[in-house]
C-alpha cells in the first residue's frame, strides 16, 4: 500500500475543508425564485443526503458552498456528469458518488440553479 496515497487526499480534503468551507449556521440563503424553489426541491430529493441542506456538505459527502465547486473549478457539465456517470472520489475522502438513477436532465438543471444561486449568495464567486 502507498501510505503517501492514502494520507494525502486526507489531509489534503482537511485543510480545503478549514479553509473554504461555510459552515451551516452562516449560510446565506438566495431570495428565492419559483424556479429556484423547484431546483431546491430536486435538490433535496436527489442530493441534499449527501451534499447537505444548502449545500454545506455531510460526513456523506462535499459541501458545493466550497471554492472547489466554483463554476470555473467545476462547471454546470460537471453536475450532469455526477448524476449519470457518479464521481470517482478525488477530492475528498468520502468515497466514489453512485450515479443517481432517477433524477432527470431537467432536474439536474434545476439543481445547478439553485447550487449556483447559493453560491452566489455566499461570496463562492
Ligand atoms: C450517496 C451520496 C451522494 C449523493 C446522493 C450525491 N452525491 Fe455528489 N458526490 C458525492 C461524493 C462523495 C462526492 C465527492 C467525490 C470526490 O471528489 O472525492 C460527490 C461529488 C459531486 C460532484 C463533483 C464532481 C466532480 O467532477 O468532482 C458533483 C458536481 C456532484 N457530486 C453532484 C451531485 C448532484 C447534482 C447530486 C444529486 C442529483 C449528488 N451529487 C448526489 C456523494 C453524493
Amino acid at each position: 500500500m502507498n501510505i503517501t496515497r492514502t494520507v494525502a487526499p486526507l489531509l489534503t480534503a482537511g485543510l480545503l475543508t478549514l479553509a473554504g468551507a461555510v459552515a451551516a449556521q452562516d449560510v446565506k440563503l438566495p431570495e428565492t425564485t419559483p424556479a429556484l424553489e423547484r431546483g431546491k426541491a430536486n435538490y433535496e430529493k436527489f442530493c441534499s443526503a449527501c451534499h447537505g441542506a444548502n449545500g454545506v456538505g455531510t460526513d456523506k459527502g462535499p459541501p458545493f458552498l466550497h471554492r472547489v465547486y466554483h463554476p470555473g473549478h467545476h462547471g454546470d457539465g460537471a453536475f450532469f456528469r455526477a448524476a449519470k456517470q457518479g464521481v470517482r472520489a478525488h477530492h475528498w475522502p468520502f468515497g466514489d458518488m453512485a450515479p443517481v438513477d432517477d433524477v432527470t436532465e431537467t432536474e439536474v438543471q434545476t439543481i445547478v440553479d439553485y447550487v449556483r444561486a447559493l453560491q452566489r449568495a455566499n461570496g463562492i464567486f
